[in-house]
């Protein structure tokens, strides 16, 4: 706790200084940044100094990152209370055998990446058609790690798209998959069920009604459907032909899976050959954070920034602000990434954090958010670290002014953050309008903004396949470090499961089956209004 205690104190000493003075050295961007392939991570417009840095260095290394990493790769069994290795990392590095329990683990592997290849080729092709002839449309139903992965790849790879559009149902609402199958051509539709477990109740209940959907119009429904789980009996006993299904390890965790067949959907949109070149952005990413020291590797160097913030600062959320359009999901993948993974409160032996878990992650694409809740960025009484991702060039080089307006955007409100806008100036301002007096200073006062809020940005050329793959490794070893740190286990999610055991039970009492004994009142009151209501 000695480091612990000592970041708490700096924490406090360093809360009013300027984060501008900081720039009163020149070096400060250059040695507040750190780059690794197409990524440039700068985190100097916060209050980081170099003796933080260094405290924040020690605390990793007293946490135990450096041997936490190697028993991660290795693949050691780090998610204690599910008695499972966490080798998502296999998944994008093909070439090196990983061993599970004295098992090499890598021909299996190997052997799937192989197929879901064949199976894309072959139906980007028309060899695998649907009954009405080649497949025109894909929907993916899943949730949780089962969708927001390959979703948010989806989109943000739109670019790279020459096959089948891309659906994904996730919500247990009927309006989303009705809203989505309502003008698809069942005939040239290929049905997705992606589910780990293949119980989840939301995903089984829509692939249901796909299934329902293709069986009032189609001769054979089992022949437009395909699955990825880990568990064959079940896909088997829903009536996916086995050579239609993708299978993978427990290894693999939900929110971590989005490398393997949960991206068939990502696969089918862009092709095999721009899913590897995730793949291997993504690998790059790993050989980086196994070697690079600590104080230049980009995943150490934001789960150092994100502990600064969030344990030590006080600052409770962070913001995720991508300036791309196609980045849109990436709040929502980040979200249950950092939230599912570090929002705990023991740690791994049991006993209760003597500290906050992690933060709650939030965001929106700018320039969108601007004109929303920047407001409360800018002005408000809480202080939200600001994370901003960018790339230099947009993928439509006729609107590059556009692009460059996007980016001068971004940079601006880093800047506008960081530099505030004092009093006097406001009053200055105000002068020059021509007020004075009592209602010059008034209006002054809404206008000052106090600056030093810290952001950091992420910037890199082009969002190509490679580096979006690194981008999402990138955030993944970033939750891992700060995981580590934390002493909790970022692998499992007990918290969802009280929710999922209550809604199984409430069904019935909102079907009017069962009279909800035992219930609180405002629960049961709520029931009964909602079973009126639907009359
Ligand atoms: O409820 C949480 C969760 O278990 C996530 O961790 C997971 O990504 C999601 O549900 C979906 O699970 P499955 O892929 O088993 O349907």
């Amino acid at each position: 706790m000695h480091l612990w205690n000592e970041l708490i104190v700096r924490a406090k000493s360093v809360e009013a200084r300027p984060i501008l003075e900081l720039f009163e050295n020149p070096d400060r961007a250059a040695g507040f940044s750190a780059e690794f392939g197409p990524f440039l991570f700068d985190y100097s417009k916060t209050n980081l100094d170099a003796e933080t840095r260094t405290l924040l260095v020690q605390l990793a290394e007293h946490a135990g990152l450096a041997a936490a990493r190697t028993a991660m790769f290795s693949g050691a069994k780090i998610n204690e209370t599910e008695g499972r290795a966490v080798l998502h990392t296999a998944l994008r590095n093909l070439e090196t055998d990983v061993f599970v329990d004295g098992v090499n683990v890598m021909p299996e592997v190997r052997a799937t990446h192989a197929r879901m290849q064949d199976f894309v080729r072959d139906l980007r092709a028309g060899r695998i058609a649907g009954q009405g002839g080649a497949i025109t449309d894909v929907v993916n139903i899943g949730i949780g790690g089962s969708d927001l992965g390959p979703a948010m790849a989806t989109l943000a790879l739109a670019p790279y798209h020459d096959g089948p559009r891309c659906h994904f149902v996730s919500n247990v609402d009927g309006a989303h998959i009705h809203d989505t199958l309502r003008g698809l051509n069942p005939e040239t539709t290929l049905v997705i069920v992606a589910s780990k477990t293949f119980t989840t109740i939301e995903t089984m209940t829509n692939a249901e009604t796909a299934r329902a959907w293709l069986a009032a119009r189609v001769a054979d429904p089992g022949a437009q459907f395909a699955a990825i789980s880990t568990e064959p009996e079940r896909t088997a006993a829903f009536g996916i032909a086995p050579e239609r299904v993708f299978g993978f390890d427990d290894w693999v965790g939900g929110r971590y899976s989005v490398w393997g067949p949960i991206g068939l959907s990502l696969m089918l949109a862009i092709g095999p050959e721009r899913f590897d070149e995730m793949l291997a952005g993504a690998a790059a990413m790993d050989a980086h954070f196994r070697v690079a020291p600590l104080a230049q590797n980009l995943p150490v160097l934001l789960a150092l920034v994100g502990v600064w913030h969030n344990q030590f600062c006080g600052h409770a959320t962070r913001a995720v602000l991508p300036y791309d359009q196609r980045l849109a999901r990436l709040p929502a993948y980040l979200q249950q990434l950092e939230m599912e993974s570090n929002g705990k409160r023991v740690a791994m032996d049991g006993t209760s954090l003597p500290y906050n878990s992690g933060p709650v992650v939030w965001g929106e694409p700018g320039t969108n958010g601007q004109h929303a809740f920047y407001q409360l960025l800018h002005q408000g009484t809480r202080i939200v670290p600001c994370e901003f991702i960018v790339a230099a060039k947009g993928h439509e080089p006729e609107l590059a002014h556009q692009h460059r307006l996007l980016v001068a955007n971004c940079l601006a409100q880093s800047e506008a953050l960081m530099r505030g806008r004092s009093l006097d100036e406001a009053r200055a301002r105000m002068a020059a309008k021509g007020l004075e007096g009592p209602e010059l200073e008034r209006q002054a006062r809404h206008r000052v903004f106090p600056g030093s809020r810290p952001s950091t940005t992420l910037l890199y050329p082009q969002l190509t396949p490679e580096v979006l793959g690194g981008l999402i490794a990138l955030y993944e070893h970033r939750v891992f470090v700060e995981g580590v740190i934390l002493g909790i286990n970022s692998f499992d999610q007990w918290g969802v499961e009280l929710g999922k055991e209550l809604a199984l039970a409430l069904e019935p009492v909102l079907a009017g089956r069962d009279p909800g004994q035992g219930k609180d009142g405002s629960t049961l009151a709520l029931a009964a209004r909602v079973r009126g209501l639907q009359g």
